[in-house]
């Protein structure tokens, strides 16, 4: 009887997943600043590492450019999410921008740990990707005095001595699990180390990864939606191939190949923290249009964070003086 038997077709949809609230700020930053300014508004760098999200602002006036020194002399220029060294500030300045920081509070934090171990002289130790934009922004806080570390062997291969006064900082977005290993090593290797109680992952971040590891079990395939360049979304795709379970990062819908569902009983579906709700949507669409229309929700914490708006920008005019 097995053999003609339906196989049950169903959707885990994990919660917490897409938006967090740094990247909701970010995003109202600019819509906010095209309508008091008007466009354009020049962006450095993408506001959030998700294309969708990109163009939508493209379409409204936000120009993004990949350097300050693009920005005309007095134009406003809104600086990303994921931070800016102390370099690009002072040269935003220079050049007389009139600059909107939508930083995420959660990294300005960590930027404000850099100073505070730099000018204690220790040695930073910066937990993180290297061609991140947001390790490039806090490795700008101490350039002279910070290493990045991006693996359990570069921690092992440190060339340093185990009395150096250390500290360490890690990137917002990394793999809770990996981080954790990488902390275990510096712990291990050196006798003054200072750093925060345990990482600086985000609440986001953190969430959006017991998510997937909720879902793993029951799923035979986890979709990631989230853009290429979305550390997040690929940390989450990382955690469940780790658990053993087929996973794939879906930038979007026209992303998707229904050659993956092939022998697929259950879908574990979420979304990294940059990726809006809409792509979300679409793939579930599509995930109905091949028999997957039963939706289950799993969710692991209840999100009540939100970062908000610069004043400037949401100040009425009377108060403005
Ligand atoms: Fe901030 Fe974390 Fe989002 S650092 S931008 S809350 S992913």
């Amino acid at each position: 009887a097995e053999s003609f038997m339906q196989v049950e077709k169903k959707v885990i949809l994990a919660e917490p997943r897409s938006f967090c609230a740094g990247v909701r700020r970010a995003i109202a930053i600019i819509e906010l600043a095209l309508e008091r300014h008007g466009p354009p508004v020049y962006v450095r760098k993408e506001i959030v590492h998700n294309h969708y999200v990109v163009g939508l602002l493209r379409r409204r006036g936000a120009r993004f450019v990949d350097s300050e020194d693009e920005v005309p002399e007095g134009a406003i220029c809104v600086f990303s999410a994921h931070g800016v060294s102390p370099q690009v500030r002072e040269n935003a300045k220079s050049r007389q921008l009139d600059v909107i920081d939508a930083t995420c509070p959660l990294v300005s934090k960590v930027h404000q740990e850099a100073k505070r171990y730099a000018v204690q002289g220790r040695t930073l130790l910066l937990v993180g990707h290297a061609d991140h934009e947001e390790v490039e922004g806090t490795y700008g806080h101490a350039p002279r005095q910070t290493v990045i570390v991006e693996t359990v062997e570069d921690a092992e291969r440190l060339d340093l001595k185990p009395d150096t006064p250390v500290a360490y900082l890690t990137q917002t977005t990394l793999s809770v699990d990996e981080t954790r290993d990488i902390i275990g090593v510096l712990q291990r290797r050196f006798t003054d180390l200072l750093g925060p109680g345990t990482d600086d992952i985000c609440y986001a971040s953190q969430n959006r990864q017991d998510a997937i590891k909720a879902i793993v079990p029951r799923s035979d395939l986890v979709l990631v939606v989230g853009s290429r360049n979305s550390s997040n979304s690929i940390r989450m795709v990382e955690v469940a191939r780790r658990h053993g379970v087929a996973a794939h990062l879906v930038p979007d819908v026209t992303a998707f190949d229904p050659a993956w569902l092939a022998e697929v009983s259950t879908v574990g579906v979420s979304a990294g923290a940059s990726a809006p709700e809409i792509l979300v949507d679409q793939l579930l669409e599509e995930l109905a249009a091949h028999g997957y229309t039963d939706v289950e929700l799993e969710s692991v914490a209840q999100e009540n964070v939100v970062f908000a708006p610069p004043a400037r920008l949401t100040a009425t005019s009377a108060g403005d003086g």
